[in-house]
């Protein structure tokens, strides 16, 4: 949408004729898994591969998945609107790619409602620092907004996905709920779900979940997930659970009486699929089309060829590993961008781009002089791997530390606060 135009539902959509769904329309929507396969890297809500050691192309991505850039255009927009700097992530590049956040700019200028919405999948016990980013990303939105936000815990998809029993599934989420709580999200604006309780409690979820449903054909889900025949149908109608929570309707009781709230999304970009899917859909249901924030991916420690993940433990450093582990995680396996031998290295110089301890600099440390003098030192072969490994372990064990803290402090009673169907404060 141009930032000129005001957003606003589309006019003059029919309920009744939400069938009509063109297949033609849906195909179009780019398919991320096998564009990309093409050109060498894979991204989508299920593998982030790349053959090259910088990793992805996000730029190439960009153009695939049909979004915008994040340019200086919007930046210098968002700090005028709202007097405030952007997150690091942002100015950083870490988050570098949106659909429609000028249309939350405009209502955000009109001081008109809009709502936050993230999420997580929880395939493992703990999250790692890689799931920090959007999660840090929803905190800072939502106290430089000042609007409420959902997070919504797909117990039911890591069920379906990872073979792993229903009632093993809601274990993790509520552990992960936990993990998400102790960011220090504000329980007064906060709501968190998890499938397989909520969506029985809530036959405002159901109904929109059977509306999207009624939206999409089997070939559409195919071409925008790859699914094929012989995928449980458990996988197939899955996405329209992540997309309801995009319409507003969803929660009565947080929207009660307001009409179609625009809903915007901080995510990875491997979500994208759900939200390409979600946003054809929801202009024929009565709804705006979501916004989205797309960040780039925490790389695995052996390198930016595949993402941090939590189904791979020497891949990630998780919110649960000793101040032990991490030290010796960074040390054995970060990818260095380090020269083979300390003569070349001085000699030549390192490459912080592939360097993961660089990364988790960059990611996690938030001075910018003194991230620009850490990576000028290592160019220049000033700074040695080593030394630029212990900064980087400096910077991560007192977050993840500091984090345990905060996640053994919390009490059941201000954990069920944030699963309580109430209503959260809106500003506007
Ligand atoms: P999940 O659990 O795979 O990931 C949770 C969030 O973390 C992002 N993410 C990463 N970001 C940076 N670096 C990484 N290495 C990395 N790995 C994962 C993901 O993009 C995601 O934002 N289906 C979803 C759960 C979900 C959701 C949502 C996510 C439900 N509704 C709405 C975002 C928005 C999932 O399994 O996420």
């Amino acid at each position: 949408m141009d930032k000129t135009e005001s957003p606003g539902v589309a006019e003059g959509v029919d309920a009744l004729t939400l069938n009509n769904v063109s297949d033609e329309k849906l195909d179009k929507v780019p398919n991320g898994v096998e564009a990309t396969e093409n050109e060498g890297d894979v991204v989508d809500p299920w593998n982030v591969a790349s053959t090259n050691d910088e990793g992805i192309d996000y730029d190439k991505l960009i153009k695939r998945f049909g979004s915008s850039k994040i340019d200086e255009e919007l930046i210098a927009r968002f700090e005028k609107i709202t007097g405030k700097q952007v997150h690091h992530f942002i100015r950083r590049g870490i988050f570098f790619s949106h659909r429609d956040f000028h249309s939350i700019l405009t209502l955000k200028e009109q001081g008109r409602p809009f709502y936050l919405y993230t999420g997580r999948g929880p395939s493992s016990g703990s999250l790692h620092i890689g799931h920090l980013i959007p999660f840090y990303m929803a905190k800072w939105l939502q106290e430089i907004f000042d609007v409420p936000l959902v997070i919504q815990l797909t117990d039911d998809e890591k069920s379906l996905w990872k073979d792993l029993k229903v009632e093993e599934s809601i274990k993790l989420a509520y552990e992960n709920a936990k993990d998400i709580i102790a960011i220090g999200f504000d329980p007064e604006k906060t709501f968190i779900f998890n499938d397989f309780d909520f969506i029985g409690k809530c036959p405002a979820m159901y109904q929109n979940m059977v509306r999207i449903q009624k939206c999409v054909t089997f070939n559409q889900v195919k071409g925008i997930f790859g699914f094929g025949d012989s995928d449980i149908i458990g996988k197939i109608s899955f996405p329209a659970v992540q997309a309801a929570p995009a319409l507003s309707s969803t929660f009565p009781f947080i929207f009660k009486g307001k009409k179609p709230v625009h809903c915007l999304i901080p995510c990875a970009i491997d979500q994208d699929p759900y939200f390409r899917m979600t946003r054809d859909v929801a202009p024929r249901l009565g709804f705006p089309k979501c916004a989205l924030l797309h960040s780039s991916f925490f790389p695995a420690l052996q390198g930016a060829k595949s993402k941090m993940s939590a189904s791979d433990n020497n891949s990630a450093v998780f919110l649960t590993d000793t101040q032990k582990q991490i030290k010796n995680k960074i040390n054995k396996y970060a990818f260095s961008g380090g020269r083979a031998t300390v003569e070349e290295h001085r000699k030549l110089g390192g490459n912080p781009d592939v360097d993961v301890a660089f990364q988790l600099l960059k990611f996690f440390l938030e001075d910018d002089t003194k991230l620009e003098e850490v990576r000028s030192a290592y160019i220049k072969g000033e700074l040695l791997t080593g030394e630029l490994k212990k900064l980087a372990i400096e910077v991560v064990s007192p977050i993840v530390e500091e984090h345990q803290k905060a996640r053994k402090a919390l009490t059941d009673e201000a954990v069920a606060k944030f699963f309580e169907i109430r209503s959260l404060k809106f500003a506007q």
